[in-house]
């Protein structure tokens, strides 16, 4: 089986971390082309320089890192160091990096790397708000039927909302973005919160990334110590939910995953529902099929993945 070439889009972020850690532990499945950076979690001068901090601890400083949109399309930036600290990667003390960022924008590499590569063979995964992906088929909207296939972390459904009552914050950060994309054609698989909350990092499942005795096992661990704080204090939840490793998980080992080929739509204009993702999981409407949407994991299953591909790096 040929590796599938992958951009990650990202906004590390604690978990973005972990999930750009599996996909660089999984070379027989994934060739990561490289990582573009994008505002949200936290300013874009920080997920930039995350992104990098997380190849040099995977020592895969061969990996170019592109900076993206610092804002959102329309709308003011909304960032989220509460769950994910100041620096978007507080838990362990990681050295600031010292691979050099790439000259070129990140909406550019996405439209250049699209077009290059033959049609159907290239993958994005956006990991945070959708603000590159969508400037990308904005300014090149050739690239969108070269697409193969758009597996992103956001949205909710059953879950509800965690930035607002209604939203995921990925979605809610930049509606019109993600409204965008769900309209692009593109062949997209989102991996919602009714999905993410069942991956949670229970003591015995962070024990075992500790357990590893790697700096990358000990910096996962403590990342997830640091990121859970938010999810347990709100929803009481055994541990931090590890929302972006859905995605890299899905392309290593998809059958993990459960899911319906389903309508998916985006508030874009009511305050009080804004960024809502809107599921027709009952398929009460003829509006077209355009994502199939997770609604359920094996959890025992992506965490023996996930701490085996880990233990690799
Ligand atoms: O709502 C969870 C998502 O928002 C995750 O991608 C997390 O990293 C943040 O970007
Ligand atoms: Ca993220």
């Amino acid at each position: 089986m040929t590796a599938r070439k992958i951009i990650i889009d990202t906004d590390p972020g604690q978990d973005d971390a972990v999930a750009i850690l599996l996909a660089l532990a999984s070379p027989e499945e994934i060739e990561v082309l490289g990582i573009t950076a994008v505002a949200g979690n936290v300013p874009l001068a920080l997920t930039q320089k995350n992104a990098r901090i997380v190849c040099e601890l995977a020592n895969r400083t061969d990996i170019p890192v592109f900076a993206g949109c610092d804002a959102p399309l329309k709308r003011k930036l909304v960032t989220a160091e509460h769950v994910h600290g100041k620096t978007g990667l507080d838990g362990p003390t990681l050295a600031d990096p010292k691979m050099p960022l790439q000259d070129a924008h990140a909406v550019d590499f996405i439209i250049e790397t699209l077009r290059a590569h033959p049609a159907g063979t290239v993958t994005l995964c956006p990991l945070g708000p959708l603000t590159n992906i969508a400037t990308a088929l904005q300014r090149a909207p050739d690239i969108a039927p070269r697409i193969a296939e758009i597996v992103l972390m956001g949205g909710a459904y059953f879950e509800v909302g965690n930035i607002t009552p209604a939203a995921e914050f990925n979605i809610y950060v930049d509606p019109e973005a993600a409204d965008i994309v769900l309209k692009s054609g593109a062949k997209i698989t989102i991996m919602p919160l009714d999905v993410t909350h069942k991956a949670l990092v229970t003591p015995h499942r962070n024990d075992a990334f500790r357990a590893l005795s790697t700096p990358v096992g000990e910096a996962v661990a403590l990342m997830t110590d640091f990121f859970e704080r938010f999810d347990k204090e709100k929803y009481g939840s055994e541990g931090a939910p590890l929302h972006d490793p859905c995605v890299t998980a899905h392309l290593i080992q998809p059958d993990l995953f459960h899911g319906r080929h389903i309508n998916v739509e985006v508030e874009t204009t009511s305050e009080l529902t804004l960024g809502m993702t809107v599921a027709d999981w009952w398929g009460v409407t003829d509006r077209p099929r355009n994502a199939t949407f997770m609604g359920d994991l094996d959890a025992d299953g992506f965490f023996t993945l996930l701490t085996e591909r880990l233990a690799r790096l």
